[in-house]
């Protein structure tokens, strides 16, 4: 049997990567793999054990140590940072912060980039983040790059904290979002770029279901280009 797709979903924060990845990967049956919540996992245990965030080779050997994973719950899916479910904990904006740092780290960088790779070999997998059509599959069958405007990305991050009960206000929370794009973009490592062979979807004026449809009528079209006929063995994996 052939294998079925890599998919790989880039952009920066607050443009829908991770609910559009979720449902994507959900209505063909797929695997999510989420690998910004990787690299916050790592940058949530670099503070719990108080590494030094300038020290290279200690965040690196950090990454290289500690285990992460996902479980599929009927809850969604769980984030496990040394078999702790950490799914809540990473999400924070002080973790968000660090995050930015931790992932501009090139051994954190190599560690989460093999880990990722071996995630997601077998294909059949909706891979999300910054470089997934760049450096960790460069090859993947279909690349979407999803954007929006930073004003409605920090709009959208806002309404999210809020409705999680967190205290933010819709000002600082459009400045961190482009502080943490600039940051992102301009690291010396696996900056956020364009894959120059993907597909570009802004979806500053577009609903979810539109995207997702945009998203899957181009999956189905590669399937079929790659002699997948038929619909999507659809398993709950
Ligand atoms: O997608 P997110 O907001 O959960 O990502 C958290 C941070 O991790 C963000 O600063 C970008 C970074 N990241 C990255 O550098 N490479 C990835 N493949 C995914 C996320």
């Amino acid at each position: 049997m052939k294998p079925e797709l890599i998919v790989a979903i880039d952009g920066p924060s607050g443009a829908g990567k991770s609910t559009l990845s979720k449902r994507l990967a959900a209505a063909l049956g797929y695997l999510n793999l989420d690998t910004g919540a990787m690299y916050r996992a790592v940058a949530l245990a670099a503070s719990r054990k108080k590494v030094d965030l300038s020290d290279e080779a200690a965040l690196g050997r950090l990454a290289g140590d500690v285990s992460i994973d996902f479980i599929r719950q009927d809850s969604g899916e769980r984030v496990m940072l040394d078999g702790e479910d950490v799914s809540q904990a990473i999400r924070t904006p002080e973790v968000s912060l660090l995050t930015s740092r931790v992932a501009a780290c090139a051994g954190v960088r190599r560690a989460m980039v093999e880990l990722q790779r071996q995630m997601g070999a077998k294909g059949g997998v909706v891979l999300e983040g910054r470089d997934i059509g760049t450096v960790v599959f460069p090859r993947a069958e279909v690349k979407f790059f999803l954007s929006a405007s930073a004003v409605e990305r920090g709009r959208r991050r806002y309404e999210e904290l809020k409705a999680r009960g967190l205290l933010v206000e819709l000002e600082q929370t459009i400045v961190e979002v482009e502080a943490r794009d600039a940051a992102d973009s301009a690291r010396e490592h696996a900056p956020l770029i364009q894959a120059e062979d993907a597909l570009v979807i802004d979806s500053t004026a577009m609903t979810i279901d539109q995207v997702l449809q945009e998203m899957l009528r181009v999956v189905e079209l590669r399937r079929r280009q790659a002699g997948l006929a038929g619909p999507v063995a659809g398993a709950d994996r």
